[in-house]
């Protein structure tokens, strides 16, 4: 889990139960403007229940609860569970193809130590950068797993059995033909929700991670605004770079998402005055930076204990602060990460209540989700709850 935000930046008001009627919610919610195909929670009566039609389910990595993360398996089952989007996170290998996986590193996720045992850098991980995609395809792909001395321990230990079965890594064409592939015979327009991993890491290797995978989208067409497509990064700088220089000079433009972490996770570094420094996120939680940020994104992803004052919220009193109704105020739709029924936050206690106090109480318009048959369940039950 990442660090909680700095909830004092966030003016709060508080919800006296997690299970009140949406009428209670929505007078605090605000007309927002819209993606195409996704709507923001509007003020009118009449329009709540669409309001809740319209929230959407994110597949984290696939049904990544169920199968192995980020495989094509994981996508088929999540793309049949009903979602609105399947998520990618990308890196970019030595002969720049661009794969699907989530760390710009192999180790927690494949065989790489056992086929490749020379091959880590002094940091003793073995980075995707280094390695040819015929090398990487040549790897199993398994649950992830973390080393306690020196034995892999499963990281969610009820998911899917490690090393069993035989999963592979793909590259982001082949999960776009996959999912067009699906898109076809099922009948439907499931979206993609893509993340170029680390951008700033691959400058530093010499690679825009950014400029190829807008080219690959742009060769499957995803082009414009009303492309089935959200472009994400939790790299400020980059996402900039993106939007001014990157879109225009490939002549598309397509719809944005600024993820949001804390300090501690390291997660982004930027360029300033010649060296690489950490990256600082609370800029992007101080909504006086709101309407500049609005103007390189459509959405912002937070991580969900970030729409919370966690120092008051407890089950059963859910203290929501203002961030989504600054991102609303300023057009931005959120979509936080990422609900897990099997690690749940202290103030919920099971998934539901969790899924009730992002989406209804703090009124986020959608959520990234390990388990989207529990999310689009709950939806579909709010909804059907509150629509007589
Ligand atoms: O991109 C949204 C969510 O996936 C962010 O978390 O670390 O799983 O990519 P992460
Ligand atoms: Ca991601």
């Amino acid at each position: 889990m990442r660090a909680a935000a700095a909830s004092y930046l966030f003016a709060e008001f508080v919800v006296a139960s997690s299970l009140r009627p949406l009428s209670m919610i929505l007078p605090l919610a605000v007309a927002g403007s819209l993606f195409a195909g996704i709507a923001v929670a509007s003020v009118a009566s009449a329009a709540e229940t669409m309001a809740v039609n319209e929230k959407i389910i994110v597949a984290h990595r696939g049904a990544s609860a169920y199968l192995p993360e980020h495989t094509l398996e994981s996508k088929a089952l999540a793309y049949n569970m009903g979602v609105a989007y399947l998520e990618q996170d990308l890196a970019m290998t030595r002969d720049n193809k661009l794969v699907v996986i989530h760390d710009h590193y192999l180790d927690r996720v494949t065989d790489v130590a056992d086929k490749f045992p020379d091959r880590a850098r002094a940091d003793g991980r073995y980075y995707v950068i280094d390695f040819d995609l015929d090398e990487i395809k040549s790897l199993n792909f398994t649950e992830g797993f973390n080393l306690v001395e020196g034995k892999r321990v499963q990281v969610y230990p009820k998911r899917f059995p490690m090393f069993a079965s035989t999963f592979k890594i793909h590259t982001f064409e082949e999960e776009i033909e996959f999912i067009q592939g699906l898109n076809k015979t099922m009948g439907k327009d499931i979206g993609l929700y893509v993340e170029t991993k680390a951008p700033w890491f691959h400058k530093q290797e010499g690679k825009d991670i950014s400029r190829a995978t807008l080219e690959v989208l742009k060769k499957y067409g995803y082009t414009s605004r009303e492309s089935n497509v959200l472009f994400q990064t939790f790299d400020y700088p980059d996402l900039k770079y993106v939007k001014d220089t990157l879109m225009p000079e490939l002549g598309v433009d397509l719809k944005t998402v600024i993820l949001i972490t804390g300090n501690d996770s390291h997660e982004t570094y930027e360029l300033k005055d010649g060296k690489w420094e950490p990256y600082d996120f609370n800029y992007l939680l101080n909504p006086d930076n709101f309407a500049e940020i609005s103007k390189y994104a459509d959405g912002m992803g937070p991580a969900y204990n970030m729409l919370f004052d966690l120092e008051k919220t407890t089950k059963d009193h859910i203290v929501v602060n203002d961030l989504v109704k600054n991102a609303h105020a300023h057009g931005m739709v959120v979509h936080p990460y990422t609900v897990r029924a099997d690690a749940l936050p202290e103030y919920a206690t099971d998934v539901n209540e969790l899924y009730q106090a992002i989406l209804i109480d703090a009124d986020a318009d959608g959520v990234f989700t390990d388990f989207p048959d529990l999310g689009v369940a709950f939806l579909q039950k709010y909804q059907a709850e509150h629509s007589k």
